[in-house]
């Protein structure tokens, strides 16, 4: 009888009462586990464990864990072998953190497997995982993970290692390795100075991520931005004046004819981190496909001004970790113990207990000044491409 209800318990209780029952429910569930033979079940019981304890380590492994793993370790189904593993990496247990060592650096397993050990390791912040991420970089499956996990790290060898590594990132590359350079005050400083030292191009460097460089408030950072990327703040009465001025730009009567396939690659490279468009593209901001995009006035507005008016669930909130990590993103979750924050790049579930700061600013994540820091040819295909009604082809795509 006992058995039964059990079960059914864990059949009818919906998953994300799962994750918001504090850890007074974790002895419970582990009890159901137990009993549990069915691996749908196990795996829904799992995942439940594993989204309520996600940013969270060293929790303490409740009561009958051990038991519960060593038998789940023997399940046919791998997605509940690798849960099983992950928790107890979350639960501190050493020969799982061996384990999950071993299965990173085994090039003969599936990229997906080494993945989700590389993210498992970064989330219980293996201490000695920094040096690894960093020969990780020359494999391209794990390269963007490796370098949005260096981001947990202070570690100064990474500044220069990722450096070296630009030039023969591709654009989601950079992006990661520009978010990662962002992302601590200490790395920022390295990264401003390739700046100043002509390493990289000024238009390289995302908007979004120039804001994050300067909300570290260093004089010196300020100083070099302004100098070689330029200032993009406008007034409103400039935004009135830049509005008209794009306006009668892009529907002169002998405007040159726009290229919708150009205009497809410069969103990929300017928008496509927040913004999905036909399906393709990042969640930060909101889903474009089935927006006013064909109305000129609308999309002018939203590009130039994008503080004219901000849905609360769009302001930009800052984050700095105890160990000195910034990270700027949309709210997609918090609860009493964690925080998960959408970036550009990644999605960050950070543990309350590892939080310093945390603060909603007055300013959307859409950076200011898009427009105004591209050409105007890339300017009238961008618009072009943003009013179509149905996706293109990427220049040269067959
Ligand atoms: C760093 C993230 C980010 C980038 C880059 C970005 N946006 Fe946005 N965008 C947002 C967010 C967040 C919002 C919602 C808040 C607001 O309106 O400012 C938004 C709002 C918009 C809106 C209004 C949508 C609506 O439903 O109200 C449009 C249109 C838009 N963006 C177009 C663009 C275009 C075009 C680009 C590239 C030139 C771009 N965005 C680049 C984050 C971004």
């Amino acid at each position: 009888m006992k058995r039964f209800c059990l079960l059914f318990l864990a059949a009818c209780l919906p998953l994300a009462s799962l994750r918001a029952q504090s850890d007074d429910a974790l002895p419970i569930l582990v009890q159901v586990l137990q009993s549990a033979d069915d691996p749908q079940v196990q795996l829904d019981i799992l995942k439940g464990l594993s989204d309520g304890l996600k940013g969270r380590r060293g929790v303490k492994a409740p009561a009958g864990w051990d038991a519960v793993a060593t038998k789940l370790a023997q399940s046919p189904n791998p997605q509940v072998r690798e849960l099983v593993q992950q928790l107890s990496l979350t639960f501190g247990s050493a020969s799982a953190l061996g384990d999950m060592r071993k299965q990173l650096l085994d090039a003969k397993l599936p990229p997906a497997q080494r993945l989700a050990a590389l993210e498992a390791l970064v989330g219980a912040k293996d201490a000695t995982l920094a040096e690894t991420l960093r020969q990780l970089l020359a494999e391209p499956a794990l390269r963007g993970a490796a370098l949005r996990g260096l981001a947990s790290y202070d570690d100064p060898k990474t500044p220069p290692a990722i450096l070296a590594l630009l030039p023969t990132l591709d654009p989601a590359g950079k992006r990661d390795a520009f978010s990662t350079l962002a992302s601590r005050g200490s790395f920022a400083k390295t990264l401003v100075g390739a700046l100043v030292d002509g390493k990289f191009a000024a238009k390289e460097l995302p908007a979004d991520i120039v804001r994050q460089l300067r909300n570290y408030q260093q004089p010196e950072i300020n100083a070099a931005l302004d100098k070689h990327w330029g200032s993009a703040r406008e007034s409103s009465a400039d935004i009135q004046k830049q509005t008209e001025r794009y306006k009668a730009m892009l529907t002169a009567a002998n405007a040159p004819k726009p290229d919708l396939a150009k205009g497809r690659a410069v969103f990929a490279k300017t928008c496509g981190q927040c913004h999905t468009l036909y399906g393709v593209g990042g969640k930060v901001g909101p889903e474009l496909t089935g927006s006013n995009r064909a109305d000129l006035d609308y999309l002018l507005h939203n590009i130039l001004d994008p503080n004219a008016e901000i849905p609360n669930d769009y302001r930009t909130w800052n984050l700095d970790t105890k160990d000195d990590r910034s990270i700027a993103g949309v709210m997609a979750r918090q609860d009493a113990t964690t925080v998960t924050l959408v970036t550009p790049n990644e999605t960050v579930t950070i543990a309350r207990t590892d939080i310093a700061r945390l603060k909603q600013s007055e300013l959307s994540m859409m950076p200011e000044g898009l427009l105004q820091a591209l050409p105007e040819e890339e300017v009238r295909n961008l618009i072009a491409y943003l009013r179509g009604k149905e996706q293109v082809k990427l220049p040269g795509e067959k």
